[in-house]
């Protein structure tokens, strides 16, 4: 099978989980029982683009500072600057596209405020995230310095709350005009004479809120202005990305809608988060069940959202983008003291929760164009934890591994999958194909029931079948700086024949198997 990560890797790590950890009272009397599923090769939805696998990075907490970027001098194993423990995992995992610098951060960022000689830089107070000064000493260079390590597509967040149309276009002159005009030449002066050909621009942030706290017409307007002045620049047309519902704010979509006609943009940013009542590592079974539940709304979000915009005669035209999602649980004070604002453990509660998000995205591929996760590290459910800004260790947390196990489908063309069960606990299925290959990754969100699936393949024929699962009976469980490698994936064993695939799925667990197919 072609594993999303080295399979030597997977089997030691999984040599070392075990399997007997402690298992919270409550859970030993759970019950079991059979779905079926049924896969429609025949069916299908949609490529599953690699971007619905993108990712957040904020001026925020230790995401930036300390966790991404440690500085030159760091005595932090480092590349140029960058951690490296973080890039060379975000490189084996593969990152299709980031977004910067916020968040609520980019509507009160100046982007010339991060170009040039670091030292030189203005000293600015970060008002949304703690009021500590931020020195700038990451900026669009450095940004795009990491897009390039990564291999990520760079998406830059402009700013309309507190900025000017005439700083969001020079910006993209900046980055990416060839050369020749003044703007070029700074930039060639500052270490690139190579344009950055940033495709992606975020026209504002949650304008709603901390964007400016407009009505969606007065952000209509305010978009309607910005886009006049926003223009192609050595042959990289920009992706005009509109600030869009804060969830499945209908009223938002519908007064932008109405009001921008005429200019539609490329995209429209849908934000939906996963509140949580509890501290991470202490949810109680209610509180967990109650916060997966939230992702049937999602999903619900997504088909109206859609449909809303393709009410609209040109609204086809524009792409939903569901720019920041993720559990956003208690943040306990104590971590944001020693790690930073938003810190966040992630748990297996939350890689079942982004399991049930990516599996979403395959489901709905023909209605989305981008999906990131908030955030890359550190803050709410990110992929990777560090020890705070000064601390050398660097841990992969569940829902990096929750998305290597979805790293087989990107490219696929999502086809239908459909179960017996389809509440908002039910086992979540999505399946997606390529000629050689049939991927399907499964959902069990029920803390009290392992399923035995009873898979049926329509439209083609399995000739061989390998998996993955990441699983884990105590939800609270995660991976620690002591102990790194408690929660990560090993082989599943399925049974194929030709039509039909049989598996065993324990309670909160993420699967992937991939099928060979003829
Ligand atoms: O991701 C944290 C914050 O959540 C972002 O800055 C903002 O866009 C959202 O409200």
């Amino acid at each position: 099978m072609r594993s999303p990560m080295s399979r030597r890797r997977f089997v030691a790590d999984a040599a070392a989980v075990s399997l007997t950890a402690v298992v919270p009272r409550g859970l030993l009397g759970a019950s079991s029982s059979t779905r079926k599923v049924e896969v429609r090769a025949d069916a299908e939805i949609g490529v599953v683009r690699p971007e619905f696998h993108g990712h957040f990075a904020e001026h925020l907490g230790s995401c930036v500072y300390g966790g991404l970027w440690v500085g030159r001098n760091s005595s932090i194993p480092n590349i140029d600057g960058y951690r490296r423990d973080a890039v060379q995992y975000l490189k084996e995992l593969g990152v299709p596209v980031l977004r910067w610098p916020g968040g609520c951060f980019a509507d009160d960022y100046h982007w010339r405020d991060g170009i040039g000689p670091a030292g030189q830089r203005p000293k600015r107070v970060n008002i949304h995230w703690g009021g500590y000064v931020e020195d700038n000493s990451f900026g669009t260079h450095e940004f795009i310095g990491l897009c390039r390590l990564l291999g990520a597509e760079p998406y830059l967040a402009g700013n309309v709350g507190s900025g000017s149309p005439h700083e969001l276009r020079d910006w993209i002159e900046y980055c990416n005009m060839p050369s020749s005009s003044t703007l070029a030449e700074e930039r060639a002066k500052n270490g690139s004479s190579e344009p950055f050909r940033v495709r992606y621009w975020g026209v504002g942030n949650e304008n709603w809120g901390c964007g400016g706290r407009m009505r969606p017409e007065v952000y209509a307007d305010h978009y309607r202005q910005f886009s006049v002045y926003i223009r192609e620049f050595g042959g990289t047309k920009p992706f005009l990305v509109a600030s869009g519902p804060n969830g499945n704010d209908t009223r938002w979509t519908r007064g932008f809608m109405d009001t921008v006609q005429g200019g539609v943009p490329d995209g429209i940013s849908m934000h939906y988060y996963e509140g949580g009542k509890d501290q991470p590592t202490n949810f109680t079974a209610e509180h967990m069940s109650e916060q997966l539940s939230v992702f049937a709304k999602v999903e619900e979000a997504i088909i109206q959202q859609r449909s809303l915009l393709d009410g609209y005669s040109d609204g086809r035209k524009t792409r939903l983008i569901l720019d920041e999602w993720g559990v956003w649980d208690k943040i306990s004070k104590e971590d944001e003291k020693r790690f930073g604002a938003l810190w966040q453990q992630s748990t297996m509660r939350s890689a079942v929760a982004a399991g049930l998000g990516l599996n979403i995205f395959n489901r709905q591929a023909d209605k989305l164009h981008m999906c990131n996760i908030a955030q890359m590290v550190n803050v709410l459910q990110s992929l990777l934890l560090t020890d705070g800004p000064e601390g050398k260790s660097c841990v992969r947390a569940t829902t990096y591994y929750a998305f290597a196990l979805f790293k087989p489908h990107r490219a696929k063309t999502a086809i239908r999958a459909e179960t017996d069960d389809s509440s908002p606990l039910g086992l979540s299925v999505a399946a997606s194909k390529s000629d050689k290959e049939l991927v399907i990754s499964f959902v069990n969100p029920r803390h009290d029931t392992d399923l035995q699936v009873d898979c049926t393949v329509r439209g083609n024929t399995a000739t061989s079948g390998n998996g993955l699962i990441l699983q884990h009976q105590d939800w609270n469980a995660c991976n620690s700086f002591e102990n790194p490698n408690l929660v990560v994936p090993r082989e599943l064993s399925a049974k194929v024949d030709a039509s039909r695939m049989q598996l065993d799925l324990p309670r909160l667990s993420v699967a992937t198997v991939i099928l060979g197919i003829r």
